[in-house]
Parts: structure tokens; C-alpha cells; sequence
């Protein structure tokens, strides 16, 4: 069994350093896609606190399609340039929102939800897709938080293959 270890009296920066590494050894050894996808999503969910939502979308063709999440049932495709996960797609920048009831265009797939950070996924300078996490509390991520999942982001793309096919 995969335990993971978290020091309460580390500092936040700290604890994002120390949860990359286990990220890392959590994914090392398996590079399939969709496997990756599963545990990273499960990991982040299982390690920082107050989220409702973890998850992938995957670029197909100018849109984004659901992929391996935790959390409520979601909006299976959204366009580029649509809500926070389409913006991010698009300009293949981070989102960090506050409060996503003041992003217009902001799709509201789970009610709950309050804050988002949503990340680009890129390999070899190509758009897999994003990364999104969903808090209901507003203002939920800081900056340390983007620099810290951010750096989860660049673990996972390290550890997988973009080549998943049945
Ligand atoms: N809120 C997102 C949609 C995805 S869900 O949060 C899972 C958006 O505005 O793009």
C-alpha cells in the first residue's frame, strides 16, 4: 500500500516539495495514461485540503473532453475559450479564480463550487489538456498553491506518455 506523509507543523512551500516527491514516486513506474491521470487526480485529492473537485480534460480537436477526475459528475466537453477551463486551454495559462461566480462564462458543472485553479497540461510544447481543481471556499488557492500544483503538473508530465491508444 502507497502511504502518503504529511508534516502539519512544515510550511506551506515545504509541504508542496515534500508531496511533489511522493507524487513523483506514486507515478513512477507506470506510464500509461490513463493510470496516471486516475492516481494524480486522487493524490491532489487526497493531500490538499477543501477541494469538491480534481481532474483532467484532454484537447481533442479544439475542444476539451472529460477525463479521469474525482468529485461530482462533470460537463463532458467544453470548446476552447469557453468558462475557466477553455480560457486556460486557450491561452495555455494558469487560472487562479477567486470566485468563479464572478468569471463570466464560469460553468458551474458542481454548485458547490466557489474558487477554481485550473492549469495547462503541455508536453514537448503540445496541449494535452488542463488540470482543474475546484474549492467551495472562495479565494481556497493562493499563489504558493498555483506554484506548488504547478509543479505537480510538471511531475506528471515527466512520469507519463502521451501516446495512450486501445
Ligand atoms: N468550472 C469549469 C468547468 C469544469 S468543472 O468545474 C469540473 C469551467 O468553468 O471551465
Amino acid at each position: 500500500m502507497f502511504t502518503i506523509d504529511i508534516d502539519p507543523t512544515a510550511s506551506l512551500e515545504d509541504s508542496y516539495q515534500e508531496l511533489n516527491a511522493q507524487l513523483a514516486a506514486l507515478l513512477s513506474g507506470e506510464r500509461d495514461l490513463i493510470c496516471n491521470a486516475a492516481q494524480f487526480s486522487a493524490f491532489v485529492m487526497q493531500t490538499i485540503p477543501d477541494l469538491n473537485w480534481s481532474g483532467f480534460y484532454f484537447a481533442h480537436n479544439e475542444e476539451l473532453v472529460l477525463g479521469p477526475y474525482m468529485g461530482k459528475v462533470a460537463c463532458t466537453r467544453i470548446p476552447f475559450g469557453r468558462g475557466v477551463c477553455g480560457e486556460t486551454a486557450k491561452t495555455q495559462h494558469t487560472q487562479r479564480i477567486e470566485d468563479v461566480h464572478a468569471f463570466s462564462g464560469h460553468i458551474a458543472c458542481d454548485a458547490d463550487s466557489a474558487s477554481e485553479l485550473v492549469m495547462p497540461v503541455v508536453s514537448e510544447g503540445k496541449l494535452i489538456g488542463v488540470f482543474d481543481i475546484d474549492s467551495p471556499k472562495v479565494g481556497r488557492f493562493s499563489e504558493v498553491d498555483q506554484e506548488g500544483l504547478e509543479a505537480f503538473v510538471e511531475t506528471f508530465v515527466k512520469a507519463t506518455d502521451f501516446t495512450w491508444s486501445l
